[in-house]
Formats: C-alpha cells, structure tokens, sequence
C-alpha cells in the first residue's frame, strides 16, 4: 500500500493537515480533536463509505444532490445535533462531496456557535477544491452560496480509494478543477515536490495531494479572499454564468473547462498571452479528454450580462486572466473583446 501523503494547511493555531492516500478515512480516529466524545456523521444516500470515528457517533443523512444545500437542512441537522446531544466539544463528520462537505461545515459553525468539523472527502472535486480551505454555506432561491460562513475543518481525509466508484461524470466534474491547477503552478510543484514532469504525469494520490498543497499555499495567504484566493476562481466566470444561465446540462467540471478555455481565448486577444499559451490550455484540456466547446444555444449577449452580475464583478467586468506574470484578477474587461472570445469558441 502507498504511504498516506500530509500537506498541512498553515493557518497559525487553526493549522490543520490534509492526508491523502489509499485508506486515508482509516484515520479518522487519528484525527479527531481531543476531548471529542461523540461524533455527527453528515452524510448523503448513495455514499457506501464506511467511517469509524472511534467515538460513539449517529449518521445524519442529508437529501440527495445540490437540493439539499439549503437553510432548511441546516436547521435539522442543528435539531439532530442536539437531539442526540452533541456537545461544543465534540465533532461533526463530513462524509461526502462537496454538496456535504459545505452543508456539514456550515452546520458546525453555526451549533453551539462553532464546533470542530472533520471532512472525508470522497469526490474528486472535494478533495482537491470544496472539503480544503474553509469555505461552508448553502444556496437561496437567489442564487448559490448566499449565505455560509469561512470554518476551517480541524482535519480533512482524501481516500484515493473513494474515487475508483466514482461514475464517471462525477470524476469529470473535478476534472475540470483538475486542470485548472495547471495554471496555478501546478506542473512546477509536481516538479519541485514530486519529481514528476506536469502535474497530470503524477500518479493520482501525488496528483491529489499537489493540488491540495497549492490551495493550502493560496487559502493561508488569503483566507477569506480579500486577493488571491479569487486566483482559485480560474475558468468560473463563463462557468458560473452558464450554470445560472441553467438551460444546460453541465457539470460543474465541464463548466469549468470550457471557462478555462475561453479565459485563455480572452487573454489572447488582450494580449496578455501567445499562442502557445492558448495550445497549452488546450493541451492540457486533452489531456483529461475535457471537452471545452461552448454547449448549443448559448446566448452571448445573455452572458455578457451575467458575467456583469458575477460575485467579483465590482469594478466593470471582471476575470481571472493568464498573462506574463501568471493569473491575474482583471477588472473592467471589455464587452466587447468578450463578446468577441464567445464567437471564436
Ligand atoms: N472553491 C474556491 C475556494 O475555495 O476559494
């Protein structure tokens, strides 16, 4: 068996490590806080992945799919909690992908105004974005993420093993994270750290674990995304408006990946990059067979206005840019040179 790689999270007193590897949620009673002595297991149907806390603990299952990521569940599992008499010094388990991770996350910030929460990552996506780096919350009618709060997990476990039941959509919807790290020096590190020639060259758990060491790097220099935690945001500003514009049926990986590709088109015609740099995304969009063409039917003046309405967009429209000295945050981007990208795609 390979041994379990730990990346720590350095966040002074709230520092905590990240362990990944085949059999990584064997170490959960390893990693549970001192002095907890129950355990609220948050997990959803469909997910077969036996924990042992090592304390007593009762399994809360939350609703399937991204419906479940609202205020209403957050209010059971509070009542469960306190059902079953979770204290502020025990701990809430996290068994799942994002959807869980970020729904057991906010519900431990808000019990007893805060208890420890420990996630067992058992998604692509979640172990290399959602269950690393503090972010909880749930969506409203509104729009997604509306209301949640930064709780940084006292652990996180990414069991490699988890993901070869993965179907296969759901692999791909972290894919497309996957390849953003390349762009967020992911090919240096798996270099640097793990002698490995680009990042997708490494075997999985190395694979994993850089891209959680590269989220570690930026989360500790930027906790609650004041700056360069926006970095991480890479390919989502076409993502997310093609997942609000709703119409298409896309994963969120896939959303990404065509967002990553056309961000590279955007810094082209801004000059920002060459070419090459283009055939790079590309390349590396190939390399996880990530299909990056913009879905039929897609209105381009109905995304330009979305990409209006996106989080970061304070200052005009805002991206996330390749350029000469890396990813930017590029406020004020022009319409037109967007509008313009959607029609090379
Ligand atoms: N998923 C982006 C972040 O954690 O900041």
């Amino acid at each position: 068996m390979s041994p379990i790689i730990r990346v720590d999270v350095p966040l002074g007193d709230r520092s905590y490590p990240v362990l990944v590897g085949a059999g990584a949620r064997h170490e959960l009673g390893a990693v549970l806080p001192a002095g907890a002595q129950r355990a609220a297991v948050v997990t959803q149907p469909g997910i077969d992945v036996g924990v042992d806390p090592g304390v007593p603990f009762e399994t809360f299952v939350i609703p399937d799919g991204e419906q479940a990521k609202e205020l209403a569940t957050i209010g059971k599992l509070c009542s469960g909690f306190a059902r079953f008499g979770l204290t502020r010094r025990d701990v809430v388990v996290g068994v799942g992908g994002g959807v869980v991770t970020d729904v057991a996350g906010f519900a431990a910030a808000v019990y007893h105004r805060g208890v420890a929460v420990v996630h067992v990552a058992t998604t692509l996506l979640g172990q290399i974005d959602a269950a690393v780096g503090g972010k909880t919350g749930v969506n409203l009618a509104e729009g997604k993420n509306l209301v949640g709060s930064f709780w940084q997990p006292a652990a996180v476990l990414c069991d490699t093993d988890t993901l070869a039941t993965l179907p296969p959509r759901e692999l791909r919807a972290g894919l497309g994270e996957l390849a953003k790290y390349h762009f967020l020096g992911g090919d240096e590190l798996a270099a640097e750290r793990f002698g490995g020639e680009s990042l997708d060259a490494l075997p999985l758990a190395e694979r994993v674990a850089a891209c959680v060491a590269i989220k570690a790097d930026v989360v500790a220099a930027d906790e609650t995304e004041g700056g360069r935690r926006a970095l991480l945001n890479y390919g989502h500003t076409l993502a997310h408006a093609l997942e609000i514009a709703g119409r298409f049926d896309l994963r969120h990986g896939e959303a990404v990946a065509i967002g990553l590709r056309y961000a590279a088109l955007v810094a082209r015609l801004a000059d920002r990059i060459d070419d090459d740099r283009v055939a790079e995304h590309q390349r590396v969009l190939d390399a996880y067979e990530l299909g990056s063409q913009l879905p039929k039917g897609v209105d381009h003046d109905e995304i330009i206005e979305l990409f209006g309405r996106d989080k970061k967009a304070t200052d005009g429209i805002t991206f996330v840019l390749d350029g000469p000295r890396g990813l930017e945050v590029v406020p004020g981007v022009s319409p037109d040179l967007l509008r313009t990208a959607l029609e090379r795609m």
